[in-house]
């Protein structure tokens, strides 16, 4: 009787261990939808799930209040505070685990990386048409949902538009930089841009990616200029955009130039539209980050 106890409890320890190794190999995923989106959203469970499917790594879209409607109007500060929050409650994230970011949920992705305290280590990081640099167009600013956001996105520096709209946390007007400096109360401190206010706490953590695969889409008419997704921005004084990131890179304030030196940036182009990719560019690009053993 003692005998098949012990024999029991020795099979029970014994599968335990073995069950538990393909467990601690799987890291997880978290995707953050884009503005307008929520994760019960067809394409955002679709791609969640293609993700699952193609990885064979569980994940899951995380969602920011309540979906859509926050996505427009909850300040890109808070929504981050709150993926921070999220996070450290999922016990299945603790060792570790990847993100996926989408358009506007870059913003939050970033702000997880970069200033939440505590949180569980992020190690690979795909961002798919992220207005890194900061959108430079308000007049191309077209959502068929958000009317209300265009009345107040005319005047995007100001505190309550700030405080009201999500996405007037990712403009940076070319020509008007001073007033992004002074009021904008997301990006600047997300690239740590601000001088005398650089925090490099948000840098190391930034550094700390095992991976960066940014992603832009050659026909996005939605994060202009383009070229913001791979951090590109317009040279003080000019017009025309470039690919290759700017004082942000060159002055490394959020370990961009570490990470690209140690190979650990991709910087991948498509040719669709906003979020736009084929299904082998989604297996090409994105999958493998998302597999168990992270490179
Ligand atoms: C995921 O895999 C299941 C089972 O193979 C399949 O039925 C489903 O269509 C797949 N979903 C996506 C989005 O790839
Ligand atoms: C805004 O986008 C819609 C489709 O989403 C399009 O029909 C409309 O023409 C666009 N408006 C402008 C001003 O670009
Ligand atoms: C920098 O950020 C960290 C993490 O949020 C914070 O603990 C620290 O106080 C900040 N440092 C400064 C100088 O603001
Ligand atoms: C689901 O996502 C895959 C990969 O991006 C895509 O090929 C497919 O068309 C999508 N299906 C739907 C129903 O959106």
């Amino acid at each position: 009787m003692e005998k098949s106890l012990q024999r029991s409890v020795l099979l029970v320890t014994l599968s335990l261990f073995f069950f538990s190794i393909p467990v601690s190999l799987s890291v997880p995923f978290v995707l953050f939808h884009g503005i307008a989106g929520e994760c019960s959203n067809d394409e955002v469970s679709n791609l969640t799930k293609f993700l699952n499917n193609y990885s064979s790594s569980p994940g899951s879209c995380v969602e920011i209040g309540n979906g859509l409607v926050d996505s427009l109007y909850m300040p890109l500060t808070q929504q981050a505070s709150i993926a921070c929050e999220k996070i450290k409650q999922m016990p299945e994230l603790s060792e570790g685990y990847n993100i996926v970011g989408l358009s506007q949920g870059n913003f939050v992705a970033r702000g997880l990386i970069e200033f939440c305290d505590n949180a569980p280590l992020v190690f690979n990081y795909v961002s798919l048409g992220g207005p890194h640099a900061g959108l430079s167009d308000l007049s191309k600013f077209n959502c068929s949902v958000c009317e209300l956001l265009d009345i107040y996105l005319s005047d995007v520096y100001n505190d309550f538009v700030q405080d009201h709209a999500a996405p007037s946390g990712c403009f940076k007007i070319p020509t008007d930089i001073k007033n992004y400096l002074e009021h904008s109360k997301y990006l600047p401190k997300l690239n740590n841009e601000r001088p005398g206010e650089k925090n490099s706490t948000y840098k190391d953590r930034f550094t700390s990616l095992h991976n960066l695969v940014l992603i832009m889409f050659q026909g996005d008419i939605v994060v202009i200029p383009k070229e913001i997704s791979w951090f590109g921005y317009y040279p003080e004084g000019a017009s025309t955009p470039l690919l290759s990131p700017q004082k942000l890179y060159l002055e490394d304030w959020i370990g961009l130039k570490t990470l690209d030196a140690a190979g650990k940036v991709k910087f991948v182009s498509v040719p669709g539209e906003h979020l736009r990719m084929a299904q082998d560019e989604v297996v090409n690009y994105v999958v493998p980050y998302l597999k168990n053993h992270p490179t």
